[in-house]
């Protein structure tokens, strides 16, 4: 909470423009030890390969969801907008948030959980397709095999609410962010683009693996927290998952991964490490974070001249004569 803290104050003071702040709010897991023990046992062959014993210390991990001091952080900085991933907090909590006046958004990852943050009162919707890396926002379901790709998830997300929409997943580019508007999409959200960028504190491992991975090289995986969320495929994916029935839930299987990654990242591996990642970190580029974002910008503003220019009258007509000849000897 003090490093959030400190945080928020350094943002406070280096911008005066408006601010979102993002927070979980998964419902807090109950340990379950015989689960627990279950997982540690699936790992146990890794514990013995890298020299770990029973003495190894697994500390539980401490990701809290959303709660009152969380709380007590948005009342204290007023951050302008509060996303939050996973749904929304319960009612008393997010009516705190939104007597601050903050803009509330959450992820949806189908129509249900669109309608849903809809009729809790979300004032935008992120609409996160398949191929965005990190941590699915899915809650109404648990169920990874029928997610929605972004280019059929965001038409279907705006026709069915009146809020905005933000797309999300596999944009990387402005040929993305275009096609994302002409979905009606109101915005974009891009994550792993912005990991390219030397701004980003990822460690020389992460770095490397997220240049080196392709289009095909990314699953959508529990092994790590608990929770399904996109990364690279690397040893404990491939060999322990990509989706287990053993891991303990949110976010309590890290527990018994983190001595493991601990090791190996000591001797150079990326075996044991979350890698989350997109379906599109090839379209990235190495920039800083404001160079890339102002790129994007003038490129897509220049991607949306040209398509004007183009849909002149004269060009209007000859692509409709081409429709009818295409469809003569195609219909
Ligand atoms: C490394 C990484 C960390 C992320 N962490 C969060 C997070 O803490 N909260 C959140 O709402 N979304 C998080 N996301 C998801 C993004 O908000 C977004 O939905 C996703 O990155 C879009 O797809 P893309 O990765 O293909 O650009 C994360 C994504 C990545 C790649």
């Amino acid at each position: 909470m003090e490093q959030a803290r400190r945080e928020l104050e350094t943002i406070r003071r280096k911008t005066s423009r408006p601010i979102n702040v993002n927070f979980f709010c998964h419902q807090q897991a109950r340990a379950d030890p015989a689960r627990e023990m279950n997982w540690r046992r699936r790992l146990e062959a890794y514990y013995v390969e890298m020299g770990l014993n029973d003495n190894t210390v697994v500390l539980n991990s401490n990701r809290s969801p959303f709660d009152d001091k969380m709380c007590d952080l948005v009342l204290e900085f007023h951050p302008e907008v509060v996303s939050f991933h996973f749904g929304l907090p319960d009612r008393t909590l997010l009516a705190r948030v939104r007597r601050t006046g903050a803009k509330i958004i959450s992820s949806a990852t189908s129509v249900d959980e669109a309608r849903w943050l809809e009729d809790q009162g979300c004032d935008a919707i992120v609409a996160q397709g398949y191929e965005a890396g990190g941590h699915r926002g899915m809650f109404l379901t648990q169920d990874v095999s029928t997610q929605v790709g972004t280019m059929a998830l965001v038409p279907q997300v705006v026709d069915a609410v009146r809020v905005p929409v933000i797309a999300a997943g596999g944009i990387a580019d402005a040929r993305g962010i275009l096609a994302a508007f002409a979905l009606g999409a109101a915005a974009v959200q891009i994550g792993t683009a912005y990991l390219y960028c030397p701004e980003a504190q990822i460690s020389p491992l992460y770095r490397q693996a997220v240049q080196d991975t392709k289009d095909n090289e990314t699953a959508i995986t529990n092994v790590f927290t608990g929770r399904p969320a996109r990364g690279i495929v690397n040893r404990l994916v491939r060999e322990v998952g990509p989706m287990s029935d053993v891991a303990p839930e949110f976010p309590l299987a890290a527990a018994a991964v983190a001595p493991l990654r601990a090791k190996s990242e000591m001797a150079g591996s990326a075996d044991f490490t979350q890698l989350w990642s997109g379906q599109a970190a090839r379209l990235s580029r190495k920039l800083p974070a404001e160079e890339l974002t102002k790129q994007l910008a003038a490129e897509t503003l220049e991607k949306l001249r040209f398509i004007e220019t183009m849909a002149s009258p004269d060009l209007l007509a000859q692509a409709a004569a081409l429709a009818t000849v295409s469809g003569s000897v195609f219909g």
